[in-house]
């Protein structure tokens, strides 16, 4: 009976390693190109061979599919040892690559302090550093959208994290590790992590020499604020790093100095340069689209003046929340969510998979499905209001048990960066030609091809009390 039900996974017929190899390269330089390519022929969910590789690799992006994929359990399909690409980025031991009743605990400890009340705690870190930002901007010049908003969340994850402050150590683990992600920012720097034969240290001048010395000197700084803070016990502190360093397990263990070093990095990685680049879709997606523009600012002045003090009625605004949702919608910033290896026999949406079948969440092709999202290269943030979408149809953090932690708090930032920008700024667009989305280490982002034109907005110069350099005015 169940044999009627299971249904065929189609995909390219299987083709010389040579093929299969420059296939794999175009997937590095143009990944949605390949993914759309290979849906119109095999369908929402579909299979593909890999260069070297005897396991299968499927694709799901229908609802069905993915529906099965995240509500399967941990026993049958799991995440973890699949991430292994990141391992020389985030260690093993962070929340990304473990497993089982490991990665519950660490979920449970790291879950909480990204939602509920502790946000109105990050609202006063988020707009404090991004007030700063704008004052700090040369206002009048062509601006780099991606790197200012780096920059910004940078701060912002440093802080929530460590209870960093200005400091020396501080400035250091900033300036080296935006180096160190920066050598991953374009396709080319990109291939070093697909391919293991590149991670070779050839000295500074070669990619992974230079990544590996800058990683150990955030590693020198990382192990220094462990260092400092274990001989500097302070209970009052509410940040990450202090929750982690009193975390035990059930047996009383507290985490290593290894550990505590991989899940920083885990926190720092997966929460920084994600929220920048959603953010700089957010600006480009303003400032190049008249009414969205027009539609935000009316939002915004609806509230201007009155409740800036309340990060929480910004973050409620329905608009603006459209605007966020429909950003991550379009140009997901990770096309994927993590890989899924397939344990035990199982069958799974109707298509039998064998242990050691790796499947791939698409989120991109998800998103770009015409039956839920009419018109679906056209940014229309009123879908978000017209209609609710499952977490199956809409998914830019990933689903079941690995579905991103951080997401209200990316949200919650995008919506306070964005009004601060928005209202104190009026931000023209100097590209003449629409912005593609770039391969930016594992993730896509807008190229720094996006640059503004940036002065005050009108309100702002009025404003008596406008925290802008006078010499600004
Ligand atoms: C717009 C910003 C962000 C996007 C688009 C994003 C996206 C994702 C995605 C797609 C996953 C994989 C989920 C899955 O495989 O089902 C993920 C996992 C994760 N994200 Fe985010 N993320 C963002 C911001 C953040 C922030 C701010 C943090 C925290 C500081 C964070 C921490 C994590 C962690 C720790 C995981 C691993 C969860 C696990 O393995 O259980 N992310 N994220």
């Amino acid at each position: 009976m169940t044999d009627l039900l299971i249904k065929e996974l189609k995909g390219p017929p299987k083709s010389p390693l040579l093929l299969r190899r420059l296939r794999g390269l175009r997937f590095i330089f143009n990944p949605l190109e390949v993914l759309e390519a290979r849906t119109a022929v095999y369908g929402n969910d579909y299979r593909v061979s890999q260069p070297g590789v005897s396991s299968p690799l499927i694709y799901f992006s229908s609802p069905e599919a993915l529906e099965a994929l995240f509500t399967a359990k941990p026993d049958q399909v799991s995440a973890g040892k699949a991430n292994q690409i990141l391992e020389p980025l985030i260690g093993e031991h962070g929340i990304v690559l473990l497993e089982g009743t490991a990665h519950q605990q660490q979920r449970q400890l790291l879950t909480p302090p990204f939602h509920g009340d502790r946000m109105r705690s990050y609202a006063e870190v988020i707009m404090e550093i991004t007030t700063r930002t704008i004052a700090g901007l040369d206002v009048g010049k062509t601006l780099t959208v991606r790197p200012i908003m780096q920059s910004i969340s940078l701060e912002v994850i440093l802080r929530a994290v460590f209870g960093l402050d200005a400091g020396d150590r501080y400035e250091e683990l900033k300036q080296t590790l935006s180096a160190m992600l920066d050598g991953f920012g374009s396709p080319l720097g990109a291939m070093v992590l697909f391919y293991r034969f590149l991670q070779k240290d050839w000295g500074d001048w070669s990619p992974w020499g230079r990544f590996l010395r800058l990683r150990r000197r955030v590693d020198e700084l990382l192990y220094a604020e462990i260092t400092f803070r274990r001989s500097h016990p302070d209970p009052s502190r509410t940040d990450i790093l202090a929750l982690l360093m009193m975390a035990q397990d059930t047996e009383g263990k507290t985490l290593s100095d290894v550990e505590l070093r991989d899940e920083l990095m885990t926190l720092l990685f997966a929460g920084h340069e994600t929220t920048a680049s959603a953010l700089a879709w957010a600006i480009y997606w303003i400032t190049s689209l008249p009414d969205v523009r027009h539609k935000v600012l009316q939002e915004i002045e609806t509230i201007e003046g009155k409740s800036v003090s309340d990060p929480m009625v910004i973050s409620r605004l329905p608009y603006l929340s459209a605007v966020c949702q429909e950003t991550l919608r379009l140009y997901p910033i990770a096309i994927g969510a993590f890989p899924r290896v397939v344990k035990q026999p199982v069958i799974l949406a109707g298509y039998a998979l064998e242990p050691g079948t790796v499947i791939m969440p698409s989120i991109y092709l998800a998103h770009h499905r015409q039956e839920v999202y009419p018109e679906s290269k056209k940014f229309r943030p009123e879908r978000f209001l017209e209609r609710q979408f499952s977490p199956y149809e809409y998914l830019p953090f990933g689903g079941g048990n690995r579905r991103c932690i951080g997401s209200a708090f990316a949200m919650f930032e995008m919506k306070l960066v964005l009004f601060q920008f928005l209202s104190t700024l009026e931000m023209k667009p100097v590209h003449t030609q629409p912005i593609k989305p770039t391969r930016r280490g594992l993730t896509i982002a807008p190229s720094d091809k996006l640059k503004l034109g940036v002065k005050l907005r009108y309100s702002q110069i009025k404003s008596e009390n406008s925290y802008l350099k006078p010499e600004l005015i």
